[in-house]
């Protein structure tokens, strides 16, 4: 809910405000929150009433509401040196960030206990190469850290906005920023990041369990921001996946016509819509309760914008899987989390069986077709490029033309 935004502007304070004020406005009490708790502009007809019985500019009212359009940016622009001027004077004091304290150190990673910000702070900036961050929801899920998960919408995003900003600072120049949110807090953090980094993509990552919400479409994705500081990223290292084929008999899902032999043997490229994330729920390798992000994804965010030795920073460490994933790929990490570390400390003390399902990842990728679907595909007689190969070298009649 955006507190703050309509409702502050025009003084309704408490229940019995918003009915007088809908009262002789005659807009209904429930399209007014609609517009206050959204934080979006009133509709024309409305708008016309509420300039008009608050003897307010649109531009005024615009402005409390913090919707800067072109027109006003032109505006400000314009007079950058007045409005700064009188910016100055009122400039809001900082508030003091809470704390943060170092706990551990591992071959390649430093952990610390407290806020992100804080700790964010005391880094250096242009220190980054690649910043993957998973936030809180705001959907008021229970933490282990015992932090409030509800606030309003607008406090929210002024949060969101403060950590996006150091992220934005720390990052290197070439650096890779990704942010993994829902798709409408994404629309948020986009618009803060364009203004600041080069947009890359906006990945879909498939969600494998769909729960059905009335008037809605099934939500279906997660949202995975990736930008970079600057126009082109130091590292991009092509990640390529193996051919989608049929699970039980092996064959070919799609008709790939006579451009079989020009597939790739090294895999098909991978594209901004990912299906292959598997749910942390029932794997082997899940460490606590909720919010766990599976190790493939941060297997194939870190392959794609590092190497060894670069430095890696997530500021809300939850169970650790982007710093577990880095010290076994090698990456130097910088880690943070709210409430306590010990799942962390124990996870990072005990690397093996991980090691191994990211090795096991690792030897899935990068190739047209896995072990096991190769031996599927010799079994079923399906094609393999080393059998279309020998097919070629046979004089080919078709091959005249
Ligand atoms: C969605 S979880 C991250 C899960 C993580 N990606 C994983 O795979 O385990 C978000 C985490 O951020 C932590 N957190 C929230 N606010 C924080 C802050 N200001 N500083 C550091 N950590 C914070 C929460 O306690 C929670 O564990």
């Amino acid at each position: 809910m955006f507190e703050n935004r309509l409702f502050k502007t025009l003084n309704i304070k408490t229940n019995d405000d918003l009915k007088i004020f809908s009262k002789e406005s005659k807009i209904t009490t429930a399209k007014l929150k609609y517009y206050n708790d959204q934080g979006i502009l009133p509709f024309p007809v409305d708008l016309e009433t509420i300039l008009h019985m608050t003897d307010m500019s649109e531009l005024e009212l615009k402005i409390n509401l913090g919707i800067l359009d072109n027109s006003i940016l032109d505006l400000l622009q314009l007079h950058s040196k007045e409005v700064s001027n009188i910016l100055k004077k009122d400039q809001c004091e900082i508030k003091p960030t809470t704390k943060h304290d170092f706990v551990f150190e591992t071959p390649y990673g430093k952990m610390y206990q407290g806020d992100c910000i804080s700790l964010m702070n005391t880094m250096e900036n242009g220190s980054v190469d690649l910043i993957f961050a998973d936030p809180p929801f705001n959907l008021d899920k229970i933490y282990e850290s015992g932090m409030n998960d509800k606030i309003s919408d607008e406090e929210y995003l002024r949060w969101t906005e403060e950590w996006v900003l150091k992220c934005v600072d720390l990052l290197k120049e070439g650096g890779s920023l990704f942010i993994w949110n829902l798709p409408k807090w994404n629309t948020y953090i986009s618009d803060i990041l364009n203004q600041r980094l080069t947009f890359k993509h906006w990945i879909a990552v498939d969600i494998k369990y769909r729960l059905p919400i009335k008037n809605k479409l099934y939500p279906s994705h997660y949202s995975l921001l990736y930008y970079t500081k600057g126009e082109k990223a130091n590292t991009f290292n092509e990640q390529r996946l193996p051919l989608e084929i049929c699970r039980k008999c092996g064959g070919d899902i799609r008709d790939y016509g006579g451009y079989k032999d020009k597939l790739n043997t090294l895999g098909i490229n991978l594209t901004d819509v990912w299906y292959d994330i598997p749910p942390v729920r029932h794997s082997k390798y899940k460490t606590r309760d909720s919010n766990e992000l599976s190790m493939k994804l941060l297997e194939r965010v870190i392959s794609l914008s590092s190497n060894e030795g670069d430095l890696v920073f997530d500021p809300f460490g939850g169970s650790g899987t982007t710093y577990a994933v880095s010290e076994i790929m090698k990456r130097k990490w910088i880690g943070v989390e709210l409430g306590s570390v010990d799942l962390i400390n124990k996870r990072l003390n005990d690397l093996d069986s991980q090691k191994t399902y990211i090795d096991d990842i690792q030897r899935n990728k990068n190739t047209l077709f896995t072990d096991d679907m190769r031996k599927l595909r010799i079994k079923k007689g399906h094609w393999l490029p080393e059998t279309l190969m020998k097919k070629n070298k046979l004089p080919d009649e078709n091959k005249l033309f």
